[in-house]
């Protein structure tokens, strides 16, 4: 073969491939499954009676609670969502897992950003086939928005934890439901029902409790198109 048809087939090979890949993980790499959630850990977030902001709705704020309860097996969180009286207007409406709690006072601008471990950020949306790729805390978009009046619906999600010390870990946080437009409607903490049987860790043993790391310090977020440019480009500078 010409040099100029192997250059033009290594591209094309490269470029397709990169093709396939045009997906958005975090930095740290694609979130992990947690696997060892302590069993019978079930905390329960219950929406306030005053929303935060909907300055237009007489009817009220949200209505219901989200439960979540570590997988029998420990692998992953059962998500049992059941809410009603969303606004008439301003939808789809979205929820995270927050990474701060609500203050006292209610206010949802406090519980901060999505609960983000792997640092991907919400500026690419979540694509729900790839549910390891978006932020662990982007619950809407891995399951879906708010697309009516009210929302019933069971999931399992196996990236968000009920187990202290993980990063992945919703405990000690929030849930915060958003207008279509990002703005905050209303929150809620979780708190824990009942016990949670959580094995002590053992210094010999910590990963157990250990945040989970990925060993991924190349390509970030970052769209991967452009590596894979540089890649060809760099097939081609070999070729010439
Ligand atoms: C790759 O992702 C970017 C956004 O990150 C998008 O604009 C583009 O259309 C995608 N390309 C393909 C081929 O899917
Ligand atoms: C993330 O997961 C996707 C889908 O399985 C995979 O294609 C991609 O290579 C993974 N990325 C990293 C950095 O592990
Ligand atoms: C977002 O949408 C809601 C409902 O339509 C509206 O009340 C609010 O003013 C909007 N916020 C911004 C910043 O546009
Ligand atoms: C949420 O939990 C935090 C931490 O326990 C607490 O300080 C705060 O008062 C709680 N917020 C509400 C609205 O109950
Ligand atoms: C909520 O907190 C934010 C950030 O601290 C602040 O700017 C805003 O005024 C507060 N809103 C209300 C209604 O208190
Ligand atoms: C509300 O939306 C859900 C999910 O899209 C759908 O299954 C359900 O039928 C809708 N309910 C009504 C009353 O439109
Ligand atoms: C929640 O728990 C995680 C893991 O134990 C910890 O890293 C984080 O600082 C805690 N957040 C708050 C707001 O207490
Ligand atoms: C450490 O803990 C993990 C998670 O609980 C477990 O899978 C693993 O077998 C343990 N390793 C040792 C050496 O005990």
């Amino acid at each position: 073969m010409h040099a100029t048809t192997i250059v033009s087939v290594v591209l094309t090979t490269l470029l397709a491939s990169v093709r396939a890949q045009n997906i958005t993980t975090g930095e740290l790499g694609n979130a992990t499954v947690v696997d060892n959630n302590p069993p019978g850990a079930t905390y329960l977030a219950v929406l306030p009676e005053k929303q935060f902001f909907n300055p237009s709705d007489p009817r009220g704020n949200v209505k219901g609670s989200v439960s979540a309860t570590a997988s029998p097996d420990g692998i992953g969180v059962v998500y049992s969502v059941s809410l009603s009286n969303f606004p008439t207007s301003g939808g789809p409406f979205t929820y995270h897992l927050h990474v701060d709690p609500v203050p006292a006072d209610g206010n949802c601008t406090k519980t901060l950003a999505h609960l983000d471990p792997f640092i991907r950020g919400e500026v690419v949306a979540c694509d729900p086939k790839l549910p390891q790729t978006c932020q662990v805390g982007d619950l809407s978009g891995k399951y879906g928005k708010v697309t009516n009046g009210s929302l019933v619906q069971t999931y399992t999600d196996l990236f968000s934890s009920t187990r202290p010390g993980l990063g992945s870990f919703f405990g000690n946080r929030s849930i915060t439901f958003h207008f279509a437009n990002k703005t905050r409607i209303t929150c809620a903490n979780f708190t824990l029902l009942g016990s949670a049987t959580i094995p002590p860790s053992t210094g010999s043993n910590t990963s157990a409790t250990a945040t989970p790391t990925v060993v991924f310090a190349g390509l970030g977020a970052r769209n991967m198109a452009s590596a894979g440019m540089a890649l060809g480009a760099a097939a081609l500078a070999l070729l010439l």
